[in-house]
């Protein structure tokens, strides 16, 4: 299933479908306050590259090339889709983790990597909202059917793109 998205409060409410067609249960899994985390760069300059010594880019549309440009968003989504795509894989272990432990400890990872999907997602729909239809591959473009036992994994990765 394929949703037309117009904002990220839009993807939230698609990230929430995504969750419950998985059949993550609900919980401490489910409860998590997500957010987006930024901090200052370490260095104000680029650091190597073409670009090397000039002042860091403070948003999309600093970058001087629109490869460059077309190539961060690609690597954005990609990256979503894999935070998205180890919760998938991971959520029938919770079923059969052998320990409390392990099972907190799944969820916790599990957690994370939610977190860094939303992340991806945010800066996707932040740095490009009008391409943003291609942004957080695995929650908004994931085939998956509703089934609790076995999403598809067909259509995210190769039909992401910002043309
Ligand atoms: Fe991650």
């Amino acid at each position: 299933m394929v949703r037309k998205l117009g904002n990220f409060d839009d993807w939230i409410d698609y990230f929430r479908y995504w969750q419950d067609s998985i059949g993550l249960p609900s919980g401490a899994l489910r409860e998590f306050n997500f957010d987006a985390k930024f901090g200052d760069p370490e260095v104000a300059h680029i650091e190597f590259g073409h670009y090397k010594g000039q002042r860091k880019w403070p948003t999309v549309m600093h970058i001087p090339d629109q490869r460059i440009r077309d190539a961060l968003l690609n690597l954005i989504v990609y990256q979503g889709d894999t935070e998205f795509a180890s919760v998938e894989q991971q959520r029938n272990l919770l079923h059969h983790a052998p320990s409390d432990y392990d099972l907190l400890s799944l969820q916790r990872v599990m957690t994370e990597e939610m977190r860094h999907g939303w992340q991806m997602s945010y800066l996707c729909w932040n740095a490009a909202p009008t391409r943003a239809s291609g942004c957080s591959a695995r929650s908004t473009r994931s085939s998956t059917t509703g089934s609790t036992s076995s999403p598809t994994r067909s259509s995210s990765i190769a039909t992401a793109s910002f043309s």
